[in-house]
């Protein structure tokens, strides 16, 4: 568009001309760039048999509605490609997609696409891929499916694909399902590590060699076909080699003379030794890097003393930790907790969550965030890190991202940035004497629709989440420098201990919870009324009129209460309204506060009608 605009520019064609460019140029602009019909029109001519296609018409975007066969959307946006069964023939140039940002999920099962496997590393993000029922062939390289670490499903079967499964498979965190089944695949099946892949069909293939443990517990059917495979449900493998009965005597021997020679040496080790191995050292840990570094006691930072710089304490080894943090971005420089502790630690809060402590680094200066949390327990390792690589990969200019964290049974630390400016509540509390400014309209409103903004996010990356964010308040909410709000504390809800969620998470404070003892999707937008209500009286959320404990749906009540008539002079916050030609707009924001307070949630807006009406707010 901007190519053709230029062009009629250049060429000085009549202003009528260049004044339509202009207006439909607006009018494409409302769409991201490139427009997602222009992408899937982009897809369709790339194909050589799309008559099934015909119903793609570019003159209406694709989203929302249903009028583009095989599209599925969500909130506005491609999700979800379903092209099955529909004759359609070609190479499938998959890296066209690419521009779907929001696109999870393709299936272009029974077709005639042919070809190599595609290259969906250019879609990192997809859940589900199938691809059964073509006429793919060739050998699928072995990282091909390196990093994509949301992939749940992966369909090939009936496919002509040759050469080794790849291995990159293996390590899928969250692979489910894979169906292989009647292609052509050959050696030995790779080590599958999953414990959760529960759909598994490699039948009909020419593999061979043993199976894996982790997948002898499926079915025969899975495996048939496959003449030489064995273990499992399959005949037993053959012992590796035949051995003599003599062999074995002199293999008996050799290993009784070994452990002899152990055992021996163990105990002139033990000797030695002054004191036993403390406990600490003695526990593996996991690979990764990690470093030992003087000992951190997290105990003392907590109480706001950090560790003695250079002195290590009597009685250090005892209290020598691991100190492995495991990061989640590529662009920030790599540090470890001790790094973090060294120079300086201050403490920031201390909630019901746990504590918050702010390091400096040593040598870059550079300061971060530390958050301790006490009632994540009950969760393993290994669903904990699948859980903090998915919060890494959410990127949004209204979240504070995740950094890196920390992960014992009995202690998770996670690290995020500092910003050098105080969070929502400060300035919506805090002392004016002390010199805390107060938030004029234009900057309250510009916080409200970004931490709607970064909500709506949240649930679209976090669909499986009922609470995406769960503990959205305004203490919770960082401005910077330029009053954009982000959001923290998001989306622990899956790890949080759920004997004591309804203690801890502001979610459990809403109606629902109140009413009929559960939390719901529409949970958050209740969290986001209060937010928005907070930001529009001063008040607080739990006593509105400053007196007495009350719980967060006062300040909905309270306003109630009041005549309308009266809200502009009572309810607004007075510190915003020194501009009464705006107050129209403040009101109708204050209505829409109201309305995610709504107690009853089956008239309680989504998430998607409630951000709609916040963005048509204006200034
Ligand atoms: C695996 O696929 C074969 C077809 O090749 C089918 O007969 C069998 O039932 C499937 N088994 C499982 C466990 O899905």
């Amino acid at each position: 568009m901007a190519l053709v605009n230029h062009n009629i520019a250049t060429h000085l064609l009549p202003r009528a001309l260049l004044l339509l460019s202009v207006f439909l140029n607006l009018s494409l602009t409302s769409y991201s760039a490139p427009p997602e019909s222009e992408v899937l029109i982009k897809f369709r001519d790339s194909l050589t048999d799309n008559s099934a296609l015909s119903s793609w018409n570019p003159a209406k975007p694709p989203c929302p509605g249903d009028a583009w066969a095989g599209v599925i959307c969500q909130n506005d946006k491609v999700w979800g490609l379903k092209l099955q069964n529909m004759g359609l023939k070609g190479k499938f140039d998959i890296s066209i997609l690419k521009d779907l940002p929001l696109l999870r999920t393709i299936s272009i099962m029974q077709n005639q696409f042919e070809g190599d496997f595609p290259n969906i590393r250019a879609i990192s993000a997809l859940k589900s891929i199938y691809l059964s029922d073509n006429k793919f062939s060739g050998e699928i390289k072995p990282d091909a499916f390196d990093k994509m670490t949301g992939l749940r499903k992966f369909a090939g079967a009936r496919n002509q694909f040759t050469g080794p499964i790849p291995s990159s498979l293996t390590t899928l965190p969250l692979l489910t399902e894979l169906r292989l089944e009647q292609n052509a695949f050959t050696g030995q099946i790779p080590n599958f590590l999953q414990d959760k892949l529960t759909v598994f069909n490699v039948s009909e293939n020419q593999l061979d060699g043993p199976i894996p443990d982790k997948l002898t517990k499926h079915d025969l059917t899975a495996f048939m076909g496959n003449d030489e495979l064995c273990g499992g449900p399959m005949p037993q493998c053959p012992a590796p080699t035949e051995i003599s009965a003599g062999t074995i005597v002199l293999c008996v021997i050799l290993a009784v003379a070994a452990l002899a020679a152990i055992f021996v040496a163990i105990i002139i080790l033990r000797g030695r030794k002054e004191n036993p191995v403390p406990e600490k050292q003695q526990k593996p840990v996991a690979t990764q890097v990690h470093k030992k570094g003087p000992s951190m006691d997290i105990d003392k930072v907590e109480k706001g003393m950090p560790p003695a710089e250079n002195s290590p304490p009597a009685g250090k080894n005892n209290n020598q930790t691991n100190v492995r943090l495991t990061f989640l971005r590529e662009d920030v420089e790599k540090f470890d907790l001790t790094d973090l502790m060294k120079a300086s630690a201050e403490i920031l809060g201390s909630g019901v969550f746990g504590s918050t402590f702010k390091a400096a680094l040593g040598r870059s200066g550079r300061v971060m965030v530390v958050k301790r949390f006490r009632q994540m327990n009950n969760v393993g390792r290994e669903e904990f890190q699948e859980h903090m690589r998915r919060l890494g990969r959410l990127k949004h200019k209204n979240l504070l991202p995740l950094v890196a964290f920390y992960y014992r049974k009995e202690e998770k630390l996670l690290v995020t940035q500092y910003i050098d400016n105080a969070n929502l509540s400060a300035y919506l509390h805090g002392n004016r004497g002390r010199g805390v400014p107060s938030l004029d309209w234009p900057k309250r409103l510009k916080i409200v629709k970004g931490v709607a903004k970064g909500l709506q996010y949240l649930y679209n990356e976090l669909p499986s989440i009922v609470t995406p964010h769960g503990h959205l308040k305004s203490s919770n909410i960082l401005l910077n420098d330029t009053w954009e709000p982000q959001l923290t504390d998001y989306a622990l809800y899956p790890i949080v201990n759920q004997d004591q969620a309804h203690n801890i998470m502001i979610a459990y404070r809403a109606p629902e919870y109140k009413q009929q003892g559960r939390i719901t999707k529409k949970t958050d937008v209740w969290s986001l009324g209060v937010v928005i209500l907070e930001v529009l009286t001063g008040r607080y959320p739990s006593n509105p009129s400053q007196q007495g404990n009350g719980n967060d749906s006062d300040l909905a009540d309270w306003i109630q209460f009041i005549d309308r008539e009266e809200w502009k002079t009572e309810v607004l916050d007075k510190n915003m309204t020194g501009n009464t030609k705006r107050q129209d707009e403040m009101l109708k924001l204050l209505d829409i506060g109201l309305s995610c307070c709504e107690p009853d949630v089956e008239k309680r807006w989504e998430i998607k009608e409630a951000v709609e009406r916040i963005e048509k707010i204006k200034e």
